[in-house]
């Protein structure tokens, strides 16, 4: 396990069930061997078989067989006869292209130690398995070092890597592009997953087959986006959610990305991941370095589980902020799908009192409670409370909503201005625009530059004022447009290329220096809803709101895609009123929470308007969520039946608990079928040997329950919906069911 070198200089690096194999190649670049299921002897000669073939550019005539053009490559550059896509690529002074980066040592450490300043995974030193590996490479002639970052994390199948390049010469050179990794896989029998969508239908999973030529996912709107999700899998034809080969691929970053698959003419393909290299630029002066951004590669043959599980469980040890990982997080109140901008103290004292007889925990003053906030027009930027709304400020409100025995927690959207705000008046420079140009508003708003120390500068003031003023416990970090007119007003000509990175790298920092001051205020992440959802942020804000469409059926596609990356301790999920305010369906309070026990439950509808059954209904799913809070936030998740094959009428999944002891599920069904076929659910991850009881009931061998499933008896009832004495409104469409699964013996 962990990470061998041979004497000839093979690169070994072992996970409980794969290897990553590299090598230095004759000419001193690095090679790609092997990356995939565990190989105990790799045979060289065979897994870096290379031949000659006609018409290929050939690095010494004694050597024919040796070309760029046609060797899997670890780090590849262009210009030498690889024509595939590069890693990399560097302008110097003379223009020229050219990279020549020569093996020159490595070093390989215990753990892992996160970059500073900027997410990245990390180990707990001693107390796990974890090895880093660093491959220097040496640009002589550019005076260019490179250090290729190799990170083994043993027991979640993971490898991290990350390029870093140093300037060891006397003069600038340009990056134009800097990948985070590269892998040259042999063949190119997969398809392409990836996670996709829009506001309000945020990572729906595409997939499409890999062919010839280039097929890619990125973002160019400086952030990662809820159009695409920093992360693609390629995935054996066969895959389904407990079996099949799969590769995943992640980025720990939040910026514009590029992730890409090229499929060349000898059907191989390589995966290259990392900052878009559209519009970046990135000047290296002498003694600097540039360090990228780390990816996160998998592996798994068992299907979409195992590939998710890996992400989870790596996710969850080695990014996620550990004072927070294993904590069960509070249930929630937030205000805005209730009142929206139209509040006041009174309403949301009254909120909290329903919320703390219901069982809630936090309740969440959303978006309008500073400046002079009545809508989305103005105000961003100026963070001290309306005292229109709120006459005893912060502090006041939150006295009483404290008083209540509640946490409290609040909004901000800290990266935005209004035009119509104080900080917009006194800092016209602080706005991300190029003058004299036209500037393009998205929600009545602009973006404030973050590359500037002083915007960061103002922004930790006022937020730690207000998280001091209301004693924060929570807060909710918005950001609800892209960035348009990318420029600075503080960056000199030929490093306007950098701001989007810089952005990112602001962001970050903010983060960081909240974070760091204030340790138990919890951060929850949002973008428009789940538009910033990456491992980036999850560094920082250990939960992320998932999507502004809380109607329950659209959720079931969106939490299943987010699910195969992120972990369910992840993603708020919240119950809100019917008809839904984004599509007006009607479903039950039933189905609403149980599609949101899965995920971070939270309330977001005008609770002192319930009608005592739902009062009733909500303080026992309240109870039910904080009985089985510790296995539905941090158990096993695993998927049973998808939303995304067949017609989608029928969603199911599960969490497990980590002994195998105990086990929700719950089987969605979109609409009612009348005489429909029988259905049997079968469950994933139980104990062949055990007995289990459902909902308290019945004993069912784990083997049964598996191999053949649960009887699922009919939901549309003929005679009920033939009675006219039956409610005429009760609709048999939007249904769940769920199944507390219990071990009570041995067999
Ligand atoms: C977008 C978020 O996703 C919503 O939850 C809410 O906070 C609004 N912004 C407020 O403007």
């Amino acid at each position: 396990m962990g990470i061998f070198v041979t004497p000839d200089h093979h690169f070994e690096l072992t996970t409980d069930h794969t290897s990553y194999l590299f090598n230095v190649l004759e000419s001193g670049d690095l090679g790609h061997v092997y990356y995939g299921p565990k190989l105990a002897w790799p045979n060289y000669a065979n897994l870096e078989a290379n031949e000659f073939r006609m018409v290929m550019p050939v690095l010494r005539p004694d050597t024919p067989e040796f070309s760029l053009d046609n060797l899997k490559q670890e780090y590849p550059s262009y210009g030498h006869g690889d024509f595939r896509y590069p890693a990399y690529q560097i302008t110097y002074p003379d223009g020229s292209r050219i990279s020549e980066f020569q093996y020159d040592h490595y070093a390989i450490v215990r753990g892992k130690t996160a970059l500073p300043h900027f997410p990245s995974a990390f180990s707990d030193g001693d107390q796990d398995d974890v090895e880093t590996l660093t491959v220097y490479l040496e640009d002589k002639t550019a005076k260019l070092s490179l250090a290729l970052n190799y990170s083994v994390f043993p027991h979640q199948d993971v490898i991290v890597r990350s390029a870093a390049f140093t300037n060891t010469g006397t003069g600038s050179v340009t990056l134009d592009a800097a990948g985070s990794f590269a892998v040259d896989l042999p063949s190119s029998c997969f398809d392409l997953y990836q996670l996709s969508g829009a506001w309000a239908r945020e990572r729906h999973l595409y997939h499409r087959p890999l062919t010839r030529g280039i097929q890619s996912v990125s973002s160019t709107r400086n952030s990662s986006s809820a159009q695409q999700n920093p992360f693609i899998a390629l995935g054996s034809k066969q895959i389904d959610d407990a079996n099949g080969a799969v590769y995943g691929f992640s980025l720990i970053y939040s910026g514009s990305f590029l992730a890409q698959a090229e499929v060349d003419y000898y059907d191989t393909t390589r995966v290259t991941m990392g900052i878009n290299p559209f519009d970046f630029v990135w000047q290296l002066a002498p003694e600097e370095s540039f360090q990228t951004p780390e990816g996160i590669l998998t592996y798994s043959d068992q299907g979409w589980n195992g590939m998710s599980d890996n992400f989870h469980q790596f996710l969850t040890h080695h990014l996620l902020p550990q004072r927070w990982v294993n904590q069960d997080r509070p249930i929630l109140i937030n205000n805005w799908e209730a009142t929206y901008f139209n509040f006041n103290e009174e309403k949301l004292v009254a909120l909290g009192e329903k919320a703390k007889a219901l069982g809630i925990e936090l309740l969440v003053l959303d978006d309008g409670w500073f400046g002079k906030r009545n809508d989305a027009t103005t105000s961003l930027g100026d963070w001290e409370a309306n005292l229109a709304k709120l006459p005893n400020g912060l502090a006041g409100l939150s006295k009483k909503i404290h008083g209540l025995g509640l946490k409290f927690g609040l909004w901000f959207e800290p990266e935005m201005v209004s035009q119509e705000s104080n900080l917009y008046k006194a800092h016209p420079d602080w706005v991300i625009h190029v003058p004299n140009r036209r500037m393009t508003p998205s929600r009545n708003q602009f973006v404030l530059d973050f590359s500037r120390t002083e915007v960061i500068d103002y922004l930790y003031r006022a937020m730690s004022q207000a998280i001091q003023e209301a004693q924060l416990d929570y807060i909710k970090w918005d950001m609800n447009r892209h960035i348009t007119e990318l420029y600075s007003l503080a960056l000199p000509p030929e490093r306007e290329k950098e701001l989007g990175y810089r952005y990112i790298q602001g962001v970050y920092q903010l983060y960081e220096r909240l974070t760091t001051a204030f340790p138990d205020v919890l951060f929850e992440s949002c973008a428009s809803g789940g538009g910033r959802f990456d491992p980036g942020l999850l560094y920082y804000a250990p939960q992320a709101w998932t999507s502004d469409d809380t109607d329950a059926m659209e959720r079931l596609k969106i939490q299943w895609g987010t699910s195969l990356v992120y972990p369910l301790s992840t993603m708020g999920a919240h119950v809100s009123a019917v008809p839904n305010h984004q599509t007006r369906r009607i479903t039950s309070l039933k189905t609403r929470a149980e599609v949101a026990y899965f995920g971070l439950l939270g309330y977001e509808l005008d609770i002192t308007k319930l009608s005592l059954a739902d009062e009733t209904t909500i303080k026992d799913q309240i109870r039910f969520y904080k009985t089985h809070r510790t296995l539905l936030q941090h158990g096993k998740f695993i998927r049973l039946v998808s939303p995304y094959a067949n017609d989608g009428n029928v969603t199911a999944w599960m969490v497990i608990s980590p002994d195998g002891t105990e086990a929700i599920a719950a089987r969605y069904q979109v609409l009612a079928e009348p005489n429909p076929d029988y259905h049997w659910l079968k469950f994933t991850g139980l104990d062949p040997q055990a007995v289990y009881t459902i909902n308290g009931q019945g004993q069912y061998g784990g083997d049964e329950l598996m191999s053949a499933g649960l009887f699922i008896p009919q939901l549309f009832d003929i005679r009920k919906a033939r009675d006219p004495s039956f409610d005429q409104k009760h609709s048999f469409d939007f249904s769940s069911a769920l199944f507390l699964i219990k071990r009570v013996a041995p067999r």
